[in-house]
């Protein structure tokens, strides 16, 4: 028989959400529905790459010390002007940019924040793999409103975001997304020819333990020794706890992440000393980390920096980066294990 109707829509979905939580107003959702719109933008952009010039590299270094590529900058422009015009933020971040992103005096304010990785696995946009945006929404803590001052109440722990997600724009779109409090992770995947994001992966739930790690080992030589130990653990054979793991690395963080989700199994950017700059690894906490541990908390699997949860780091500076582990619960407690030292491999 015909599917009737077309299923629920994510903009369904929010106000269902909204509906159970009490505090969550239409406010919230006027947010993420606008925060979608500049999805699809970025969507169409990716999807017809290759055929416009939007390929390649600016030439330009940013704030990170690497280059930007024009996806970069497309995606990052488009989610500012869409968001700054919304009336319920008092300030946005951006991996792209140095400082937050004030909102124009033409516009109003509200109390909200959100911080972004407008584009992430931007070294996979001209090879024609996944890569996505990934986000994370905050309620302000004070009665700021000068850009310099907001700062202060940017810098939250991953704990206390409202709401985090991504898109991922893959073989399809896919948004998936979590408004914290044990409401659960869904995904929803954009139907073109209806130009709406459909729920396909009701509560989302990543499995205990996984079979798959995700590490770049390119970048072995960089690693100290607990590290060192932590990746061999999971590429020895003891038939009992079902290793060696499947090795999966496709160097953009939200896809390895969201297969990860979906399969099991965990994803890894140790510290290494690559980059006497970068210490912790490449990854950052507030656009990429905090997001995806919320994600993968609310789908019950866990996030650390190696000695403790992701989610219950204070943040120093905006840009700031931290090694990450996260995906399945079991695996990622054992990655605590060889990183504080309390374990061994035999
Ligand atoms: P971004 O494109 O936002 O800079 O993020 C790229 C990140 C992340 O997507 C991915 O996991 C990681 O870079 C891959 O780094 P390596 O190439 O060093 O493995
Ligand atoms: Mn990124
Ligand atoms: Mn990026």
């Amino acid at each position: 028989m015909a599917k009737k109707g077309v299923g629920i829509t994510i903009t369904q979905h929010i106000l269902q959400q909204q509906r159970q939580n009490p505090e969550a107003t239409g406010a919230f959702t006027t947010l993420l529905n606008e925060l979608i719109v500049a999805a699809k933008v970025i969507s169409r952009e990716v999807n017809k790459a290759g055929l416009a010039d939007i390929l390649g590299s600016t030439g330009r270094i940013n704030v990170q010390d690497e280059q930007v590529q024009k996806l970069d900058v497309f995606a990052n422009s488009v989610i500012i002007e869409r968001m700054q015009h919304v009336g319920q933020l008092c300030c946005m971040g951006s991996e792209e940019n140095a400082d937050l992103i004030e909102i124009p005096s033409q516009y109003p304010k509200g109390p909200y924040i959100i911080v972004f990785d407008p584009l992430d696995g931007s070294s996979n946009i001209d090879v024609n793999v996944s890569i996505g945006t990934i986000f994370g929404i905050y309620k302000k803590t004070s009665d700021e409103t000068d850009i310099e001052m907001l700062m202060n109440d940017v810098l939250q722990p991953g704990l206390n975001q409202v709401a985090a997600g991504y898109f991922i724009y893959g073989s399809s779109t896919m948004m998936v997304y979590t408004t914290g409090n044990g409401t659960g992770v869904h995904g929803f995947t954009l139907y073109p020819s209806v130009g709406e994001f459909l729920l396909s992966h009701e509560n989302i739930r990543i499995p205990e333990k996984g079979k798959i790690y995700s590490v770049n080992e390119g970048n072995v030589a960089y690693w100290d020794e607990k590290t060192r130990a932590l990746v061999d653990y999971f590429k020895s054979r003891d038939k009992d706890s079902g290793r060696p793991y499947t090795s999966r690395y496709i160097g953009s963080l939200v896809a390895d992440f969201h297969r990860n989700l979906l399969k099991g199994g965990i994803f890894m950017y140790p510290a290494d000393n690559k980059d006497p700059k970068k210490p912790s690894g490449k990854l950052r906490l507030m656009v990429e980390a905090n997001p995806l541990a919320l994600v993968v908390k609310e789908a019950g699997g866990y996030a650390s920096n190696g000695n403790g949860p992701i989610l219950e780091i204070q943040p120093m500076e905006f840009h700031q980066r931290v090694p990450l582990y996260i995906g399945s619960r079991e695996d990622v407690l054992i990655a605590e294990e060889f990183i504080s030292g309390k374990r061994k491999l035999r």
